[in-house]
């Protein structure tokens, strides 16, 4: 029997082997911790749907801007969750709403040590729930909306943020914020791209998370999951209008999606391990039925050896820490 004529378990004998040849790596700067932020919470809020994870009051927000950096986590991206909404999402632009602010508290306390994020959309501060306003009609008005998105990302600038992360898929986003700061003297502030985010059940339990008022669906903004060359086409638009790095969002359901971007693009592509994919692996830890670390260190791992440069996870900090161990 001539066979087997080539041996490859040869590297996988033993850990260190398996240690040596590793493909992929995971490190805590490849992290970027999402955090959410509420401005009428006297006490740090759980979200049901996302145990361990919270609304923070402004205190604790500091707190665990503190923790995930000395983890060395390579990101915070900063959510907010107004006490009052309006038609116009008027809090997203105030220099005293609640997410303006915290980007000042984050900034302030651990500026200098991790790269500080903002969502730039408005669906946390719109009653209606939806990513940009609306039309008498009751559709979203997509350049009605890039103009309040300019002032949106100029405001995050005032406030000291590093990089502001369009996330309401609206045509021409990345341009009219790239020419908003421009204008108001902040050509050094990134843009993150939300580029290819699809209209996704795994974004569930955020919508708790951030208190949404949405009722129906991001569909007519948002990618439908069928498709993979409207992507590349947002991800080509979003280099062009000025984006310096593009994510793919949900990540697990998505891994082809982040493959065919990384092929495509010169700039790093991010990817957002999001809400329902924690939830999942939480879930059916709390049941027993499956093993939490592994599958959070193969899922991470999984995101990366797609074409990842960087990945939003809300274990960031946990897993930061493990790998400092
Ligand atoms: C929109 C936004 C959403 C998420 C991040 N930014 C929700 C949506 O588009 O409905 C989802 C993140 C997650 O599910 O973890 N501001």
């Amino acid at each position: 029997m001539g066979y087997p004529t080539e041996r490859p378990r040869r590297l996988r004998r033993t850990p260190a082997m398996r240690r040596l040849v590793a493909e992929t790596t995971v490190e805590p700067r490849e992290l970027v911790l999402p955090l959410f932020v509420r401005e009428d919470a006297a006490e740090p809020q759980p979200i049901a749907s996302m145990p361990g994870v919270v609304q923070h009051n402004r205190d604790s927000l500091r707190k665990v801007a503190v923790e995930a950096t000395t983890a060395g986590v390579g990101g915070l991206m900063l959510f907010g969750i107004p006490a009052h909404k309006d038609a116009t999402g008027s809090g997203a632009v105030d220099p005293d709403g609640i997410l303006n602010q915290a980007i000042r508290d984050v900034v302030a306390e651990v500026g200098g040590d991790t790269v500080v994020m903002a969502d730039l959309c408005l669906d946390e501060f719109t009653d209606h729930g939806h990513c940009g306003v609306l039309t008498p009609d009751g559709s979203v008005d997509n350049d009605a909306t890039l103009r309040i998105y300019a002032e949106m990302a100029v405001a995050q600038a005032e406030a000291g943020v590093h990089t502001v992360g369009p996330s309401g898929m609206m045509d021409g986003q990345v341009g009219a914020i790239r020419e908003g700061l421009d204008r108001a003297g902040f050509a050094d502030v990134a843009i993150l791209a939300y580029a290819a985010k699809y209209a996704s059940a795994f974004f569930g339990p955020f919508r708790e998370a951030v208190d949404s008022s949405l009722r129906g669906d991001r569909k007519t903004y948002q990618q439908d999951p069928a498709n993979a060359l409207e992507a590349l086409r947002e991800a080509r638009l979003d280099v062009e209008e000025g984006a310096d790095v593009v994510m793919v969002k949900p990540a697990l359901g998505y891994l082809d999606i982040l493959a065919a971007v990384r092929d495509t693009v010169d700039v790093p592509v991010a990817a957002y391990n999001v809400s329902g994919e924690y939830s999942m692996v939480e879930a059916a830890a709390a049941a027993g039925w499956i093993n939490r670390e592994a599958a959070i260190m193969e899922t991470l791992t999984s995101i990366r050896r797609a074409g990842a440069s960087f990945i939003l996870t809300y274990w960031a900090t946990e897993v930061a820490q493990s790998l400092g161990r």
